[in-house]
């Protein structure tokens, strides 16, 4: 069996940024098509929430570290420009889904347009000439940009799962200790 990959630990043995961003694409891929075949409501909202949760935090980290990265080092406008508003337009479908639920008669369609735009978008970042390519061919750094994905990756994570199960009042980490007792 393979060895399960280090993405959380941003340090050594963490993959370089094109292969933790290209297991992000698995990932979903996979999950896209468990959504396909699945038949039970639950299981549908289940990998819908997960698809959704996945996909917001790879394109934040994405929009945030890899594409201005990418953008710097290649100077290539229309690659860039074309994959952000591609992220736009998934990121709306996104919110319209998590907006909605099985019973929605739209649910499944949504789902399955937003599969499709991936597709598409992973195809031009994965694709020969593509952001990725044009990447290895360019002096980015990518183990130093991988340590950072996996490091924001990690964060956002943490954050979405936070708020999962909101921390009763007060009982959780305090932010700050800027709040001093006066005597
Ligand atoms: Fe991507
Ligand atoms: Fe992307």
């Amino acid at each position: 069996m393979a060895r399960a990959k280090q993405a959380k630990s941003a340090g050594a043995g963490t993959p370089d940024a094109i292969t933790l961003l290209k297991a992000d694409h698995r990932q979903v891929e996979d999950w896209f098509g468990q959504f396909e075949k699945a038949r039970d409501a639950n299981k549908k909202q289940m990998l819908a929430t997960q698809i959704c949760n996945a996909l917001k935090v790879h394109t934040t980290i994405e929009e945030e570290i890899f594409y201005p990265a990418f953008l710097d080092a290649t100077e290539e406008k229309d690659i860039h420009h074309e994959a952000e508003v591609e992220h736009d337009g998934a990121k709306k479908l996104i919110a319209e889904i998590e907006a909605s639920s099985p019973d929605d008669d739209y649910f499944e369609a949504k789902v399955s347009v937003l599969s499709e735009m991936i597709k598409h978008h992973v195809k031009e970042e994965e694709g020969p000439g593509g952001m990725f390519s044009k990447s290895r061919d360019s002096d980015m750094d990518l183990d130093e940009l991988g340590q950072q994905l996996a490091a924001r990756k990690a964060e956002l994570e943490g954050e979405s799962d936070e708020g999962l199960d909101e921390p009763p009042p007060g009982g959780g980490k305090s932010r700050s200790s800027e709040r001093r007792q006066h005597g």
